[in-house]
């Protein structure tokens, strides 16, 4: 197996560990490009670069960033769009470029023309020089829900009702999560020369059981994950509880 799995003690470790590898990438390559996720995962991680930018160790001045997924629906002001999220979470806080971070556009009228800009924009920046994702209760990566097939590009995904409640905690109620996202694909993620995966959290301990032990099949859309040459998964000891 090729995933390899750091247990750390908790998010704060997480955050240090994983801050590592974007700190030694972003030396060696300043202007690389940084596949972004949004949820509560990465947030110690976020936390940390925003600490070493401030201490000046990462210079983000020309790094690129593309982030994985966006609700349709959402303008990039409303406060649970995850454009807003990237703005209040990290981008506000480092020194990174307008200009150089790429979030989906949840308003865009022909969204599969969207779709195809968004692929081709990734391609022209070089491809993802290192992919940060989480994982929902039920296994999907970006918003790549359970299905039959690994969708391979970016797209529009309808929402299962496990994801909307997993994410109503972010909205007032239920009825204002959306119903669909746009999302990398499972190929696009792919692409990427290096993948990091943070989980923590009681909850997650039976999905990341899952991830550890199943077989790469499109229902279990992170499984996807053994077939990458190059993945780390960092995850707490209550995530690693049942493995
Ligand atoms: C959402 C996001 C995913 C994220 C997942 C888990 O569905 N689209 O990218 O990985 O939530 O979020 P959390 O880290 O908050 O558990």
């Amino acid at each position: 197996m090729n995933m390899k799995i750091i247990v750390a003690k908790d998010e704060k470790e997480i955050g240090c560990l994983a801050a590592d590898i974007y700190e030694q990438l972003i030396a060696s390559k300043p202007d690389c490009v940084l596949g972004l996720a949004t949820g509560s995962s990465p947030l110690p991680l976020y936390a940390e670069l925003v600490k070493r930018c401030d201490e000046g160790r990462i210079d983000f001045s020309a790094v690129r960033s593309v982030n994985l997924d966006e609700y349709r629906g959402l303008a990039p002001e409303h406060p649970q769009s995850y454009r807003r999220f990237m703005q209040e979470n990290l981008f506000d806080k480092i020194n990174i470029k307008r200009e150089n971070t790429f979030v989906p556009d949840g308003l865009a009228e022909d969204a599969d023309a969207a779709c195809r800009a968004y692929e081709d924009n990734i391609t022209s920046l070089g491809g993802i020089d290192l992919q940060l994702l989480g994982i929902g209760h039920d296994g999907h990566i970006g918003f790549n829900e359970p299905d039959d097939d690994f969708p391979l590009t970016t797209h529009v995904v309808t929402l299962t009702e496990m994801t909307r409640e997993a994410n109503e905690r972010f909205f007032s109620c239920l009825d204002e999560v959306p119903h669909e996202a746009v999302t990398m694909g499972i190929g696009t993620v792919m692409a990427a020369k290096k993948i990091i995966m943070i989980v923590t959290g009681a909850g997650k301990a039976d999905i990341l059981r899952q991830l550890k032990y199943g077989e790469v099949r499109p229902e279990l859309p992170a499984s996807v994950l053994h077939l990458h040459p190059d993945v780390t998964v960092f995850c707490d000891e209550a995530a690693y509880s049942k493995c």
